[in-house]
């Protein structure tokens, strides 16, 4: 069986923070950021908005777009890694939310590969025959976990969640009459794609934040003076950061088109996650691909963690742009280091 995307939803708080806003907070410009990353705004969660709220609507609105009841699902994964609960899980809390009584739920860090990863992972148990139906969903308020005082860091991050069903579907080759697998043609969209992900702990201090204990919970007000530290806060060497996205993501693009036996003539977009525009630029560079080919949606959002992917995805899906019978490929990158590439055809 292959798990094929058969609805998305997302979710945007609707506080929103331009880049004069965060001129008001550190000594940047608007001209700086959007020419550095490409940003404009972002949104942020306010009054009761959390990441398992953000989720359970993103979840909720994925589930209504496939007609997919919430009873049907068999896991529930939300990547994440800014959560505002530990315990329970938050996929326990989305299944609470959205009563999917019948499914198993855990949570996923690989920060911003980790919707990737939970698409993998949903993928892989499809695939084993162990689950039918599984609802991913990628949810960030990053605001909380970012130090207002840092220009290199908060003019990066927004808000939000993202969302996508899989459903369980026969592979090509298993509705065929001979027992070897027939090659698939680059055509065929039922076909199981393997995904290549990889990790580099010894690069880990790139993108870090080293502990959430504070006295004040997680808050996204700046720090009292006296109380700061910026341990509780991400921290980032944002050119080693670059250079490593730069080069690796079209890295893993070109191993898993490779690896799939894919033409790039037969990739319709690439969804990268969305944390720069001049690491999509020169991601597009590098592949020798149009950039037209990469949306983007970093210019309202920043970059949003793992649920980049999937808030892209869903605004492709309700615009109508994911075409049937055609394969994308999603690439995230991120802290960890990970990062990794998978194709779908939807
Ligand atoms: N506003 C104005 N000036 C700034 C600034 C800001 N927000 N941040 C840094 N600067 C200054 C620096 O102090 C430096 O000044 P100097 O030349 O006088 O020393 C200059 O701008 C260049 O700094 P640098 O860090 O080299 O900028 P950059 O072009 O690398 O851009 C990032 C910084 C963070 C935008 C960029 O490195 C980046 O996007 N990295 C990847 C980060 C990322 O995607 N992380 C998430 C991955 S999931």
């Amino acid at each position: 069986m292959i798990g094929r995307i058969v609805g998305t939803g997302s979710y945007i708080p609707q506080y929103c923070m331009d880049n004069n806003d965060i001129a008001k907070l550190v000594e940047t410009s608007d001209e700086w950021i959007r020419e550095r990353t490409g940003v404009a705004r972002r949104h942020i969660i306010s009054g009761e908005e959390t990441t398992v709220s953000m989720a359970s609507v993103a979840g909720k609105r994925a589930l209504e777009n496939a007609g997919i009841e919430p009873e049907e699902v068999d896991l529930i994964l939300v990547s994440t890694i800014s959560s505002n609960v530990i315990l329970p899980c938050a996929a326990c809390e989305v299944q609470k939310e959205i009563g999917a009584v019948n499914a198993t739920c855990f949570d996923l860090n690989a920060a911003c590969t980790g919707f990737i990863l939970a698409y993998n992972t949903a993928a892989a148990y499809i695939a084993a025959g162990v689950y039918k139906t599984a609802l991913i969903i990628g949810s960030e308020s990053l605001s909380n976990l970012t130090n207002w005082n840092d220009r290199g860091t908060c003019i990066l991050f927004g808000d939000g969640a993202g969302a996508a069903v899989l459903a369980a579907q026969p592979e090509a080759s298993e509705t065929s009459e001979t027992t070897d697998k027939p090659e698939a043609s680059e055509n065929d969209t039922s076909k199981l794609f393997i995904p290549v992900t990889h990790s580099n702990g010894a690069g880990g201090e790139a993108l870090s934040l080293k502990s959430r204990h504070d006295a004040n919970g997680l808050t996204k007000e700046v720090d009292k003076e006296e109380t700061f530290d910026e341990a509780h806060y991400m921290q980032m060497d944002g050119r080693a950061v670059f250079k490593f996205a730069v080069k690796k993501v079209p890295e893993v693009i070109e191993e898993t088109l490779q690896l799939n036996k894919l033409k790039k003539e037969n990739i319709a977009c690439y969804i990268l996650h969305q944390a720069n525009r001049r690491i999509i630029e020169s991601v597009a560079k590098r592949l020798d691909e149009p950039l037209e080919k990469f949306p983007m949606n970093l210019e309202e959002y920043g970059n949003t963690s793992s649920a980049s992917i999937p808030i892209l995805l869903d605004e492709w899906n309700r615009q109508g742009k994911l075409k049937s019978g055609s394969k994308i490929v999603l690439a995230g990158f991120g802290a960890g280091l990970t990062w990794g590439a998978s194709v779908i055809s939807v």
